[in-house]
């Protein structure tokens, strides 16, 4: 639970002050009232952030307040903007009155400020301590100079000049496929990484990497690294940072957080100090606008915290062809992935005799015909504030003279189920390759497979999905079959759950990896 209070400091009596809770201000252990150390964490947890902003109608004060797992009620039980005092740039701002709060006699305060410093000279960061009640809470005080710095504005220090540290998010197991992909589009400073490939770029690159890359899930843009083991300094090396560049005001975030081997651990409290950094740098108290929402990653390791702004919105996977996703769908990316991985070459023929809604057909089209498999869509980055809308334009441009829809190999889609090879043509057809791709209604023991042998690659339905064990266990046994006899001369690529299903042949190759949160293997040859 989070409370903010704000202090009009020219204001009397607490009817002046709004309540608002901020996170940033953590600052070190609390002691209890004899002065013993609480728990490191527990203390963390109850702490306290004066600030003092500049205001046009006299100077503000921010009373932050975190109160976490519930372990105090202060926010709860005390109208604690009654009850704290403050150090300022001015002198002490105690308010208001003593005996203002619902229990007079609970609470003690005391401020300490252990740096010495009198009003006049206490322009920058001053601490104090305050006490309340068995709680003695830390206290950073920061005055509007901290807090209003200049940062750099989106439309003068956008990536357009800059080369910048980009980060493509890749299923594991499928790194280096990217790493090839980024390598085709001329991209430098390619290192594949568990997870995913770093590279380097400015907008063009980062434009050409969401529209191109078919294995990516995402394309991120490193940001930042500041080192902080505490949330005022999280807070204070994070307002710094030039959010306008990818960030309007008003905008809403969506923080995504993790910590490792760090002292800074709890993700909602770290999201709500880089967010309240943020809106902060940007200008603006909070989100005012309805419109997309900006994803921000955050990773902290070893103290370090590594932020980086999603660049693409929707995952890449989302093309924006497919309406009808079947049953147990697989992800485009993962699909074109494995084609990668197969090294299919579009002059050879493809089969898919399981191509429920058509994914591996129409990732093989779409790549035979050069189509990018973001040419449909919107990404995140169209709506930063230095969008360059005729470089994305020319991008396009460009990849449409690029477009060749003849000199491939046959690609042959198959399923049993008329239904759902119907909802893989409308798929199909809204990817603009539906006249690319052979479509056959067809068991699969009865699939005629073209005369000239290239890649056939098959999703099978898994048993703990859609069908029963037996039923799986029998068609994992007529795949066995198939495999030595008629697909003998094909490469095969078969996606199983379980590597028991396949009792004769085995892929020379085996790469696991998961599909919809399940385990499986790719076995290939
Ligand atoms: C796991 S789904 C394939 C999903 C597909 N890769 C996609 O991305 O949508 C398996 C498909 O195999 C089909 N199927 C199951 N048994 C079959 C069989 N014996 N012969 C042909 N198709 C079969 C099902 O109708 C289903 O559409």
């Amino acid at each position: 639970m989070v409370v903010v209070a704000e202090f009009n400091r020219a204001g009397r009596g607490h009817r002046n002050f709004d309540l608002v809770l901020d996170p940033a201000g953590v600052e070190g252990a609390g002691k209890n009232e004899q002065g013993g150390n609480q728990q490191g964490d527990e203390a963390l947890h109850e702490s306290l952030l004066v600030s003092m902003c500049g205001g046009r109608a006299g100077p503000v004060m921010k009373i932050v307040a975190v109160h976490l797992e519930n372990r105090i009620n202060f926010a709860k039980s005390v109208p604690c903007q009654g009850r704290v005092a403050i150090v300022t740039g001015s002198g002490f701002a105690e308010g208001p009155e003593a005996g203002a709060g619902d229990d007079p006699g609970a609470f003690r305060e005391m401020i300490q400020n252990p740096s010495g410093r009198s009003a006049a000279t206490a322009d920058c960061r001053s601490r104090a301590v305050i006490w309340l009640g068995v709680w003695s809470l830390r206290v950073t005080v920061l005055h509007s100079r901290d807090l209003s710095l200049p940062v750099e504005n989106g439309k003068d220090a956008v990536m357009k000049n800059r080369q910048v540290d980009l980060f493509a998010v890749v299923p594991p197991g499928f790194e280096q496929v990217c790493a090839a992909e980024l390598l085709a589009l001329g991209m430098a400073d390619i290192v594949p990484e568990a997870g995913g490939v770093s590279f380097t770029g400015k907008l063009r690159e980062l434009y050409l990497a969401n529209l191109w890359l078919r294995s990516a899930g995402r394309v991120l843009v490193r940001f930042a690294e500041v080192q902080a083991r505490d949330f005022p300094s999280l807070f204070r090396k994070a307002v710094r940072l030039p959010w306008g560049e990818f960030i309007r005001p008003g905008q809403r975030l969506r923080f995504r957080v993790s910590s490792r081997g760090s002292r800074l651990q709890h993700g909602g409290r770290i999201a709500e100090t880089l967010e309240m950094a943020a809106r902060q740098a940007l200008g603006v108290r909070q989100e005012e606008d309805g419109g997309e929402e900006q994803l921000v990653l955050v990773r902290l390791e070893k103290d370090c915290c590594f932020i980086s702004i999603d660049s693409s919105g929707a995952l890449l996977h989302r093309r924006g062809y497919r309406v009808e996703p079947g049953a147990a769908p697989l992800r485009e990316n993962l699909a074109a992935a494995i084609l990668a991985t197969l090294a299919w070459r579009s002059s050879e023929p493809m089969v898919d005799p399981f191509c429920g809604s058509g994914t591996f057909a129409i990732e093989a089209a779409l790549l035979a015909a050069n189509i990018p498999p973001g040419r449909q869509r919107d990404f995140a980055f169209m709506h930063w504030p230095g969008f360059r809308h005729g470089l994305w334009k020319l991008l396009l441009v460009e990849a449409d003279r690029g477009l060749h829809r003849d000199g491939h190999g046959p690609i042959l889609a198959a399923d049993r189920d008329a239904g759902m090879l119907a909802m893989a043509r409308a798929n199909a057809d809204l990817a603009g390759v539906a006249d690319l791709i052979e479509w056959r209604c067809a068991e699969v023991m009865d699939l005629r497979l073209p005369s000239r042998p290239g890649v056939l690659v098959a999703n099978p339905p898994y048993g703990s999905r859609l069908e029963q064990p037996e039923s799986v266990a029998r068609l994992y046994r007529q795949l066995d079959a198939l495999c030595l006899t008629e697909w003998r001369d094909w490469r095969k690529g078969i996606i199983v759950p379980d590597p028991a299903l396949l009792q004769q042949w085995s892929g020379r190759k085996k790469l696991r990896f998961r599909n919809g949160g399940l385990p499986v293997r790719l076995w290939f040859d």
